[in-house]
């Protein structure tokens, strides 16, 4: 500003107070909330010329606006038993804020405020406000924005976004501050942190998280309490983080039977994906050998069955695609033919026959054995005791030669 508008900006103060033409004003909510059980505070600041210094004799006084009783006078303590107030303010700051402790249902009204400058009669203020003593304290508001603090417009989030669910609520008056607290359904880790911000009439919080398909129907739930004398009242709203994600095709999936075969493909998405079956490579339909159907899971997920009634060629292969407008997914099964299948089967049977053969061979040669030793043993323990016999023998077996 330079100086020649100052100067003008002074001349013209000077003119409109030299005439009364600037009223005085209070600045004052129209309305406000208070608790029942709880305090209300009340910004006020008024505008008043500098050269009219508000002095020690100025007086705020505050009354109920249909009976005229003074609840509260800033040159006297406690007027009204009804009423336990306080100004904050300064009236040399040009501040009236006053605070009123433990409102009741009966306390709600319309309330006048004068400001009385003692010695300056014309300068006297005056400025109504209702308050409302409510018994529960309104809802906080949950709203979704982008990293840019952007208001989402949509209510389904692609996957991988990052985003800041934002809880705000009204401050209120109480003796304690009021607390934000968040929670989910499922229980979920919060992908960020909680960062309560605090302004004068609202309290903030935000949670900072990248959207995974874990997060899709989470609810998210915002809960503020006031901590009030006597009790705790609470409020609450939810959200419900509705994400889009690409196709997930479940590891259970498979396909089995010989002479017919059943695949099927369980995938969960959303949008809930298309879902095309390939046999050896061709898309397929329903026709007398195969036929497709389909069994809902879930919102977001369904299983599909692809049924192979006829002989195909050897080694076909099988393939799921699901797709939707955040990808697609696919699965591959390889089918065993069934002469392969019967082939296989007659192979394990043989095994099998010649395993238990091998067995029984194994067996009986040790039964043998078993015998065998079982005499020699008898005919050692013979020989043993009859030594001259051995001689016999030898000469039995030389006879024998002879
Ligand atoms: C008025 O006074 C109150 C209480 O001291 C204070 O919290 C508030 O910030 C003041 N307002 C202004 C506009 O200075
Ligand atoms: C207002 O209600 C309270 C109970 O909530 C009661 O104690 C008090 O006397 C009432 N005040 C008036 C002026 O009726
Ligand atoms: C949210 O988290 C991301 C990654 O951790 C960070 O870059 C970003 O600044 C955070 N945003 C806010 C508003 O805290
Ligand atoms: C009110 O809530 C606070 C914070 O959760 C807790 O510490 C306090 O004990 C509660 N008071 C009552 C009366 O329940
Ligand atoms: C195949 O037929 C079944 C009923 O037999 C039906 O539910 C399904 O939608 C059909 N599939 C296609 C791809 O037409």
């Amino acid at each position: 500003m330079d100086a020649w508008t100052a100067g003008k900006i002074i001349l013209l103060s000077f003119l409109l107070n030299g005439v009364g033409c600037i009223i005085p004003h209070i600045n004052l909510p129209e309305k406000i909330d208070a608790l029942n059980g709880s305090c209300v505070l009340i910004n006020c600041t008024f505008d008043a010329y500098i050269t009219k210094v508000y002095n020690f004799s100025a007086q705020v006084i505050w009354s109920t606006n249909n009976t005229q009783s003074i609840v509260l006078n800033s040159s006297m303590l406690s007027p009204n038993p009804f009423f336990k107030g306080q100004m904050l303010g300064k009236l040399s700051e040009k501040n009236c804020t006053t605070i009123f402790y433990d409102m009741r249902s009966n306390h709600s009204g319309t309330y006048k405020l004068a400001i009385i400058n003692g010695s300056e009669k014309t300068s006297n203020m005056y400025a109504n406000v209702t308050i409302n003593v409510i018994e529960s304290p309104p809802h906080p508001t949950v709203r979704l924005y982008t990293q840019k603090m952007e208001l989402m417009q949509t209510i389904e989030v692609p996957e991988g976004s990052s985003v800041i669910l934002r809880c705000s609520a009204k401050t209120l008056c109480s003796s304690f501050p009021p607390l934000l607290t968040w929670s989910s359904y499922p229980m979920l880790p919060y992908n960020g942190s909680s960062i309560p911000q605090e302004n004068q009439t609202e309290l903030i919080s935000d949670l900072n998280f990248t959207v995974t398909p874990l997060h899709h129907r989470a609810n998210f739930t915002c809960t503020i309490t006031y901590q009030l004398q006597d009790k705790n009242k609470t409020a609450q709203n939810n959200f419900t983080l509705y994400v889009q994600y690409a196709p997930k095709i479940s590891p259970s999936s498979s396909c089995k039977g010989t002479d017919v075969t059943v695949c099927f493909c369980e995938v969960h998405g959303n949008p809930s994906p298309k879902l095309i079956w390939y046999l050896s490579e061709s898309p397929v339909s329903n026709s007398s050998c195969t036929s497709i159907s389909e069994e809902q899971l879930d919102s977001t997920g369904f299983r599909s069955f692809f049924t192979l009634s006829c002989a195909h060629k050897a080694n076909p292969t099988v393939l799921c695609v699901a797709t939707n407008m955040q990808g697609s997914a696919s699965q591959q099964f390889y089918l065993v033919p069934p002469f392969a299948q019967s082939e296989q089967k007659a192979l394990q049977v043989l095994l099998a026959l010649m395993v238990i053969l091998y067995a029984l061979t194994v067996g009986v040669a040790l039964y043998k054995f078993k015998q065998m030793s079982t005499k020699l043993k008898a005919k050692r323990k013979a020989e043993s005791h009859v030594p001259v016999e051995l001689n016999a023998s030898d000469n039995i077996y030389e006879n024998v030669k002879i």
